[in-house]
C-alpha cells in the first residue's frame, strides 16, 4: 500500500529554501520514486510577504505566520533555512517540542546550540539532518558519520567556505579587488546575510566545529581555537604566496596530536601543486584521514542555491524513507565528557609566512633576524624586494616590505617575537603573518 504524502513546511524561503522547493516541485517523480512517497509543500514562511520571489508557490502555501506550521499536526518536517541563531533556536525548539523532525543548513545554530537542539530532539523522538550544514553539496555528514565508521578520524584539511574561496580566487585569477569579489559571491547566494561570518572565518571555524564533533565526540565552538578570516589579507600578500609557488586558502584543520586536539580556521599558504590549492571559486574540498582507509577526498560546490538544496532534499528523502531516524539515533553527538582535550592555543605549531614593513637602512635584517632567532624561530627565505629609487632631496627613510618564511614553530613564540618586533622603531604597519601548510 502506498504511504500516503510527506508533508513539509520550508520555514525561509529565501536563496537555500528556494532551490529546495524548485528541485521539489520541478521533480515530483523523482522525488517519490526515492522517497516511496510524495513530499507536499504544505507551508512556507518567510519574513516579507510582499517581496518579489523567484518561484510561484501554490495558493495558501507562502506565509509570515510561524503559528501556522508549529500548530500543523500534519506537517511531519520543518525544513530550516532562516539562517542566524536568534530566532531559529526557538523556532527549531518549538518545532521539535511540537513533534516536527528537522531538516536544518543553520552551521551557526549547530555549533552553538547543537547540544540543546540534539536533546531536545532525542526527548521528543525527533530527529535533526543537517547534512547542508557543512560544504553545501558535498555529502560530508554522511561521509563522517556514517561511510567512514570503521575509522578513527586522525585529521581533517579543508576549504569550507565558498564565499571566501570565491573571492580569493578571483583576486589571484582574475584581478579583481577585494570589494569587487565579495560583491560577486553576495550576488551569486554564496556569502551568509552577514557576509563577515565568511570573510571572518567563523563560517568555516563553526563548520569545523561540527566536523570535529563528528570526528571526535568533542563539542568546540568556534571561539575555542584560533580563528582568522581574509578580510585583512591584502592583494600584494598573494603576489608573494604566488612568487614564493604558493596560493593562500582559508584552511580550516584539526588534527589529533599526542591524544590532543589541534584546531585552526586561517589564511594559509598551500604549496601550487597540492590539490588544495586547485580548488577554485565556490568549491570546497575535504580530505580526511581514517586510520583504517588512510586518506579520503570530497570536493564540489561548497556554497549557492541548487548545490545546497541538494543536500537538503537528499535529508528530506532520508526521512520520507525513514533511514534518517535510523542513522540519527545512532550518531554519538554532543556527548557530555569529551574524549579529546584541546591542545592550548599557544602551544599548537606551523610554518610562518611573514609580510613586514621595514626601513630600508642598515641593520634592519639583523635587528628583525634578532628578535626571531631570540624567540627560538628559524627561518626559510628572506626576501627584500629592491627599493624604489627616492628623490635624493628627501630627508624620509624610505620603507620597503620584507618577506620571510620561517620553519615550523609555537603560536606562543611566534606571537612573543611578534610583540616584540611592534617595538622595534624600524618595523611599521602593515604587519602580516599566515600559516604555511605542510
Ligand atoms: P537567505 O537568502 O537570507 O534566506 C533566509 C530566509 O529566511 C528568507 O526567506 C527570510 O524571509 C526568512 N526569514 C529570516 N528570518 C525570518 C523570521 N524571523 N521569520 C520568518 N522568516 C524568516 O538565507 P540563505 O542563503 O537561503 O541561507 C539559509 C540557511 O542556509 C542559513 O543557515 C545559511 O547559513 C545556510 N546555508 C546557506 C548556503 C548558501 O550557499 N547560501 C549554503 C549552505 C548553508 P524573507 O525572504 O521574507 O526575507
Ligand atoms: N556562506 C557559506 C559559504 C555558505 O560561503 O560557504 C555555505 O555554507
Amino acid at each position: 500500500m502506498a504511504l500516503p504524502p510527506l508533508q513539509i513546511a520550508i520555514v525561509g524561503l529565501g536563496n537555500v529554501g528556494t532551490g529546495v522547493a524548485k528541485i521539489l516541485m520541478e521533480h515530483p517523480d523523482r522525488i517519490r520514486q526515492r522517497s516511496g512517497r510524495m513530499v507536499e509543500i504544505r507551508k512556507a514562511v518567510v519574513r516579507d510577504l510582499q517581496k518579489p520571489r523567484d518561484i510561484t508557490l501554490p495558493p495558501g502555501v507562502l506565509t509570515n505566520d510561524m503559528e501556522s506550521v508549529i500548530n500543523d499536526p500534519n506537517i511531519q518536517v520543518a525544513v530550516e533555512l532562516m539562517g542566524g541563531i536568534h530566532p531559529a533556536r526557538e523556532v527549531m525548539l518549538r518545532l521539535l517540542e511540537a513533534g516536527k523532525d528537522i531538516v536544518t543548513a543553520n552551521k551557526a545554530l549547530l555549533c552553538e546550540h547543537g547540544d540543546e537542539i540534539f536533546e531536545c530532539a532525542r526527548r521528543h523522538g525527533r530527529t535533526v539532518c543537517f547534512e547542508a550544514a557543512v560544504a553545501g553539496g558535498i555529502p560530508i555528514i554522511a561521509a563522517v558519520g556514517q561511510s567512514m565508521a570503521a575509522n578513527q578520524i586522525l585529521g581533517i584539511q579543508a576549504i569550507l567556505n565558498g564565499t571566501t574561496n570565491y573571492i580569493l580566487t578571483e583576486m589571484l585569477l582574475r584581478g579583481q579587488s577585494y570589494e569587487e569579489a565579495l560583491q560577486g559571491a553576495q550576488d551569486l547566494g554564496y556569502a551568509e546575510a552577514d557576509p563577515t561570518l565568511d570573510v571572518n572565518g567563523t563560517d568555516a571555524a563553526q563548520k569545523l566545529g561540527i566536523l570535529a564533533q563528528l570526528s571526535f565526540g568533542c563539542k568546540v565552538k568556534a571561539t575555542d581555537f584560533h580563528v582568522s578570516g581574509i578580510d585583512k589579507l591584502e592583494r600584494t600578500d598573494i603576489q608573494y604566496a604566488k612568487e614564493l609557488g604558493y596560493t593562500i586558502k582559508l584552511l580550516a584543520r584539526v588534527r589529533l596530536v599526542n591524544g590532543q586536539l589541534e584546531l585552526s580556521v586561517r589564511p594559509t599558504l598551500v604549496r601550487q601543486d597540492r590539490p588544495l590549492a586547485q580548488i577554485h571559486g565556490p568549491f570546497n574540498a575535504i580530505l580526511l584521514d581514517g586510520d583504517v582507509v588512510g586518506t579520503v577526498w570530497y570536493s564540489g560546490r561548497g556554497a549557492g542555491q541548487l548545490p545546497t538544496a541538494s543536500a537538503v532534499t537528499a535529508d528530506i528523502i532520508d526521512l520520507a524513507i525513514g533511514r534518517a531516524q535510523l542513522t540519527f539515533a545512532c550518531l554519538d553527538l554532543w556527548r557530555e565528557t569529551p574524549p579529546f582535550e584541546l591542545v592550548p592555543p599557544n602551544d599548537t605549531t606551523s610554518r610562518y609566512f611573514l609580510r613586514l614593513t621595514v626601513e630600508d637602512r642598515p641593520n634592519v635584517m639583523a635587528e628583525v633576524t634578532g628578535v626571531l632567532g631570540r624567540h627560538g624561530i628559524s627561518l626559510a627565505t628572506v626576501i627584500q624586494p629592491e627599493a624604489p629609487e627616492v628623490d635624493a632631496s628627501s630627508t624620509a627613510v624610505p620603507r620597503v616590505p620584507l618577506i620571510i618564511m620561517t620553519h615550523r614553530t609555537s603560536t606562543g613564540n611566534l606571537a612573543a617575537a611578534e610583540r616584540e618586533l611592534d617595538q622595534l622603531a624600524v618595523v611599521h604597519s602593515p604587519r602580516m603573518v599566515l600559516a604555511v601548510a605542510d
